[in-house]
């Protein structure tokens, strides 16, 4: 780049990369290699890795999976949205957001839903997505809303 910073990429990263990252940002009570959500390994899923010159420093996965108690089935699921403390407020997140609404739109998906913790709200609004429903706990993390985009 011309004024010398390091470029922003986002592109696929293996989920070997994207549990060292859901260990250093989210779930630090567990070894990365036990971070392992369902839709992993599925062949349509995207690990989407942010990356400021060769450095990962945000993730975001993305799974076929139907939200909780059958509604909207055929929906996708966001996982794992994590950007590092130093790039925060960056476009990291946002960067990450919209390759994979891109890739999920190119396989015919219309719909996005995450379990939110409540201090990412503001950022899920900022991108169009909007909370359903009562809060809810996920313990040892706290509390949670499900929020949905639609695409
Ligand atoms: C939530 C998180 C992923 C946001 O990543 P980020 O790289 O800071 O996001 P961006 O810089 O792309 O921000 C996009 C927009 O959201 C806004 N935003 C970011 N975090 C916000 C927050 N907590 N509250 C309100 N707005 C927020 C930014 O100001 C920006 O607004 P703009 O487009 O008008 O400038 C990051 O703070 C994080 O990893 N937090 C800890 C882990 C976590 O809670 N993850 C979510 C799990 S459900």
């Amino acid at each position: 780049m011309s004024d010398g910073a390091p470029a922003r990429t986002v592109r696929p990263i293996t989920p070997a990369q994207v549990r060292l990252l859901r260990h250093a940002v989210l779930r630090s009570f567990e070894p990365p290699e036990q971070i392992i959500y369902h839709g992993d390994e599925a062949p349509d899923t995207l690990h989407a890795g942010a990356f400021r010159g060769d450095e990962l420093v945000g993730i975001a996965s993305v799974c076929r999976e139907g939200m909780p108690a059958g509604r909207e089935p055929g929906g996708w699921r966001l996982r794992g949205m994590a950007t590092l403390p130093a790039v925060r407020g960056e476009g990291y997140g946002r960067a990450l957001l919209e390759e994979c609404f891109t890739h999920i739109r190119a396989q015919g998906g219309t719909l996005l839903w995450c379990n939110a913790r409540v201090v990412a709200l503001g950022f899920y609004e900022h991108l169009g997505f909007v909370a359903e429903g009562d809060e809810f706990d996920i313990p040892p993390i706290g509390p949670h809303y499900v929020m949905t985009r639609r695409l």
